[in-house]
Order: structure tokens, then sequence, then C-alpha cells
């Protein structure tokens, strides 16, 4: 089994007509023969910022102790968020996920590592006043170092860690920063952390110094520069390790000029990520963020980036590839009752799924705790509504994964979108899981599914409902799903049906098939049980909703 994962093409059409009152039809056909685009198996990421207790926005310090530098890594309900799921397949160990964790964020260029070189007394972030972004350099803890590592290595996360980029710099004007960067610091922290044995998975370098940054930035032709500095660091020190760590740049906002000229500087050979930050909702406090969340056609402005991106790999540096290092939806540490809410996952899951049609291979979530977009409560680390979507999404992206699929059909009333997710299901055998959003307020849908591996890519007419015969036709075809179904008797899909608690899209509470997801009475994260039912029956989505639905023995050898 390779280590990249097929995203299949797909087919969508919209049936428009209303056929109840508030029930409409989506035909949705599948090419299961053929590739959209790949991701990394390990796909779904989230991130741990170094913000402090006292990183404030909007009269509200939503940290917490949730620091790359301070969170409490015994807290059970954190290790089990984190931890490798292991799949059992006829008793057998089979195969399990990792999660892939980010540690970086905007303090990161000014985090120094307690390495026996370092002559400054090692000290954390403090309030600083014409410090960058309010806060003075902070030193990581050699010992805290060896805990983060240790906790990883239980809970078998892979690791993105972003180096401070600016050491050694003078600021300038207008927020540039200039002069090399010095890399001795980084050097003996590295040489360290191979010395220990702890695996690193990529190394990032800098945060946001991109364009015109945030906060700081630094011009391309030295971030080149510098990066193929660091690259020989990195093949210096590991040149005896069995596997070499990935290098990504730069963790910041897109910039086509500036992306550019960084490709055309470093070459091949160097860089293998090329790591953007996405905030497209705007800021925490925007009074509209619920409505562009909700909003299709906001949500989808983004793939011109996405495309934009791809394009200038494609053309300058096609050994890269593009990840989302980054995102939260909306800035400033997110909006309190919508980052951490029902209502954020429509933002998130459709991101997730756009990126990865535009052959995105990682997919950073702002954050796995901390700030008000956590995964994670921050102070009890329950989990919040959108760590159960990822949850879901990962277990079934461990094999072959994921395409996504991405359409928004107008019904007449409503807007209606649907995006789906194609994976295969841990049973081992072949099928795909769909992804339907469902953004309407009202209408439910009625969903028909065909692989369209044999036919032609346009709709053609059989496929499309026919008003008349569409409730007669649905029993035959909603789930229809390629020669193998009848053959070998997987008579059932999965079904996943998300929505928020009593229907309220601020809930931070989840409901699973009915059943709202709490803590059990021992501390347990509960398990995420699907319904089971008979592929022949139609299959509804209700308005407001998330559901996964994942289809036994679908004919897709675009998975294999
Ligand atoms: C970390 O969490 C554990 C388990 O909940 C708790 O016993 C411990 O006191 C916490 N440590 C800190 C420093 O808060
Ligand atoms: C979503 O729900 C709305 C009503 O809330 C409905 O009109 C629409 O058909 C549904 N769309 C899908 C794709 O399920």
């Amino acid at each position: 089994m390779g280590s990249q994962h097929l995203v299949l093409c797909f087919l969508l059409a919209c049936f428009p007509s209303i056929l109840a009152q508030e029930i409409a039809g989506a035909n949705l056909g599948v090419n299961g023969g053929h590739v959209l685009a790949e991701t990394d198996e390990n796909y779904v990421c989230a991130t741990i910022d170094w913000w402090p207790h006292n990183k404030c926005n909007y009269d509200e310090c939503p940290w917490g102790y949730s620091s790359i530098m301070n969170l409490n890594l015994s807290h059970p309900l954190l290790a089990k968020a984190v931890q490798v799921t292991w799949f059992l397949i006829a008793d057998d160990l089979i195969a399990f996920t990792h999660l892939r964790v980010r540690l970086g964020g905007s303090l990161e260029d000014q985090v120094v590592y307690d390495v026996p070189s370092l002559k400054i007394p090692c000290h954390p972030f403090w309030k600083q006043h014409d410090g960058l972004f309010g806060f003075s350099r902070g030193c990581l803890h050699i010992g805290r170092w060896d805990a983060l590592n240790d906790f990883f290595s239980k809970t078998g996360a892979v690791i993105t860690f972003g180096i401070n980029a600016l050491y050694g710099r003078k600021k300038s004007k207008n927020g540039v920063w200039v002069g090399p960067w010095d890399s001795s610091n980084a050097y003996d922290f590295i040489k360290y952390t191979v010395s220990k044995g702890y695996h690193i998975d990529s190394w990032e370098f800098g945060n946001e110094l991109s364009g015109s940054g945030v906060g700081a930035s630094v011009e391309a032709t030295q971030y080149g520069k510098d990066l193929i500095k660091l690259n020989g660091i990195i093949n210096d020190l590991y040149k005896k390790s069995p596997s070499k760590p990935l290098l990504l740049a730069p963790g910041g906002f897109f910039s086509e000029k500036w992306f550019t000229e960084l490709l055309k500087v470093t070459g091949p050979g160097v860089l293998n990520g090329l790591t953007q930050h996405i905030y497209n909702l705007g800021a925490g406090n925007d009074p509209n963020l619920k409505k562009k969340i909700m909003d299709p056609h906001y949500l989808s402005k983004i793939s011109e980036t996405f495309s934009a991106l791809n394009k200038i790999i494609h053309e300058h540096g096609p050994w890269a590839h593009a990840w989302v290092g980054e995102a939260g939806g909306a800035y400033n540490s997110g909006g309190h009752l919508v980052s951490d809410a029902f209502i954020d996952s429509f933002w998130y899951l459709d991101q997730l799924g756009l990126a990865a049609t535009y052959n995105t291979k990682v997919y950073c979530r702002q954050t796995l705790i901390g700030g008000n977009y956590g995964l994670l409560d921050k102070t009890t680390f329950v989990p919040n509504p959108d760590y159960y979507r990822q949850e879901i999404l990962h277990t079934y992206s461990f094999l072959k994964l994921i395409m996504a699929l991405y359409i928004i059909c107008s019904s007449m009333l409503n807007v209606a979108f649907i995006q789906c997710t194609f994976v295969e299901p841990f049973n081992g055998k072949e099928g795909i899981t769909l992804l339907l959003i469902n953004l309407s307020k009202k209408t439910s849908f009625i969903v028909k599914l065909q692989n369209t591996m044999n036919k032609d890519l346009h709709i053609s007419d059989d496929i499309i409902f026919k008003e008349a015969s569409f409730t007669r036709g649905l029993k035959r075809t909603v789930s229809w799903v390629g020669s193998k179904a009848s053959s070998n008797g997987q008579l059932h899909r999965e079904e996943y049906h998300l929505s928020p608690k009593e229907g309220r899209l601020q809930s931070q509470t989840m409901v699973l098939n009915g059943k709202p997801l709490q803590i059990s009475e021992h501390g347990d994260i509960p398990s995420l049980e699907p319904a089971l039912v008979h592929v022949y029956s139609p299959l509804y989505i209700s308005p407001s909703s998330i559901s996964f639905i994942v289809f036994p023995n679908f004919d897709a050898p675009a998975c294999k």
C-alpha cells in the first residue's frame, strides 16, 4: 500500500424539483475509475500553538494553558484525542491511524531553544509592549521538549515543528526584517533532537513571514537562501538516519509573487512542501461569521487561492506539494460559540474537502486545543463538535483516502450544497465514504448515488431523475453501488448523521444519529457508532446537517 491516497473523480447533478414539501432529490454520480487528486495518508492534522494564557483578543483571553510550553500532557483526554486508533480485523492487528500535529504559530519566530550553547537565560514569554505581537522572546526548556516528544511517541502523533526563522535578523522599516538567518540555535536544537532519536516528520521554517507578513516579513530571496542553508543542516544531521524529515515553508499567507520567488531561489531538492495559512472567514469578532459559514458561495471563493498555488507549483516547483499548514476559519483566536460550536463544521469540512480536490497533501486545523477554535475545550479538554467530525473522517481515511467531492446545487428555493469525501472503509472491503453537507435550513434531501465508471462523464438522461419515476426509481437506484454489491452479500451501508443538539447551530453538543455525544461517566470520549442501513433504502439528508455515508463494495478501481 503506497503512502499516497487517491481521490476519485465525481460527477453530480442536482435535482431541483421539490417532490413533497421541502424534500428535494440530489443525484450523485461517482466515477470509481478516475483519480481526481491525491492526499497524504495523514491528511488530517491539528496544531498546537505557542500563545500563553495572557494572549487576549476582544477583551477575552481564550488560550488558557494550552501552549506548547505548558499544555497539560498528562490529561487523559488529550492522549485519547491524539492517540493512534487501531483497527482489528479478524482479530489481527492490521492497521492504525495517526494524527498529524503541527507545532507552531505567531510566537514561533521569537522562540529560542534551551541547548548548552544558548548564552541567554531560558525564560517563558512575557508581555512586552514593543515586542513582536506584544510579547518578549520565549525559550523552550529542553526538559519540556523531552516531555513533548515522550507524549508524541506514546500517542503515535506525526510531528511537524516550526523553526524560528527570524533568529539573527534585524528589524528594519515597515515590519521587514533583514539580514541572514542565524542557524546556530536551530542547529544545536535539531542536533539534540536527532541524538535523542525523536521522530520529527517535518521541519517547517518560519510563521507568516511571507508576502507582506503578519507582524514581520522577510524578502523571498533571503528566505530562499536561508532555506538552502537549513536543508544543508538537515542533510548533515540526518545523514546517518534511515529517514530524512521533510522541509516545509513558509507557513504563511499566499502571495503569488513571493511564493514563486521562493521556489525559484530554492530550486529542486530543497522544499518538499509549501505551507499556506488560511483564515477566510474574517476576524473572530466579525458579526457576519455565521452568515459566511452558511453561504456556499462565500465558502468556495477560497478555491481561487488553492488554484493559484497549484499553478505556481506546477510551473516553478513540481517537486513540492501544497499543504495547508494552519487554517482556523476566523483569525484572532476564532469566535466563541461559532468556531467551537456545531456551525463551524460547515466551514471546516467544506474546506477540508475543497483543499483535497486541489491536491493539498495535508490540512492542519488551528487548533487541537487553545483559542476559540480548539477541537478540544481548553479547560476541560472535552471535545467540541469539530473534533468528532475530524475523528470520523480520520477513521475512514487510513487506508486509501480521500476523494473530495464538491458541488453546489441550487434548488428552487434553497441553496443546497453537497460535498463528498471518499475513502476506503476500514473493514478491508472496497468502498467509498461520502461526506454530505446540507447547508439548507429547511429542505431535506434524498440522495441517489451511481457509479459512472463505465458511462460517459457527462450526465446522461438516465442518471438524471425523472420526476414522475423518482420515488419508484429510488428504491432501485439510490444505493446502487456497483456490480459487487450483490455478489458478496454486504447489504448494509454505514451512516453517520451529525446534527446540533436541539437544532441550535451554535450548540456545542453534537448529536450522532439522534444521540448527543457526551463524555462517559468514566471520562471516556464516546465511541462513534454508525447506523447500519440496508443498501437499498433511500438515503435522507436532513436540513443543516452533515452526514458521512460509507458504502461497502463500491466498485472503485481508482482506490487501489
Ligand atoms: C494535568 O491533568 C491531570 C489529570 O487531569 C491532573 O491531575 C493534573 O493536576 C493536571 N496538571 C496540571 C499542572 O494542571
Ligand atoms: C439541505 O437542507 C435543505 C433544507 O434545509 C434542503 O432544501 C436541501 O435539499 C438539503 N440539501 C441537501 C443536499 O441535502
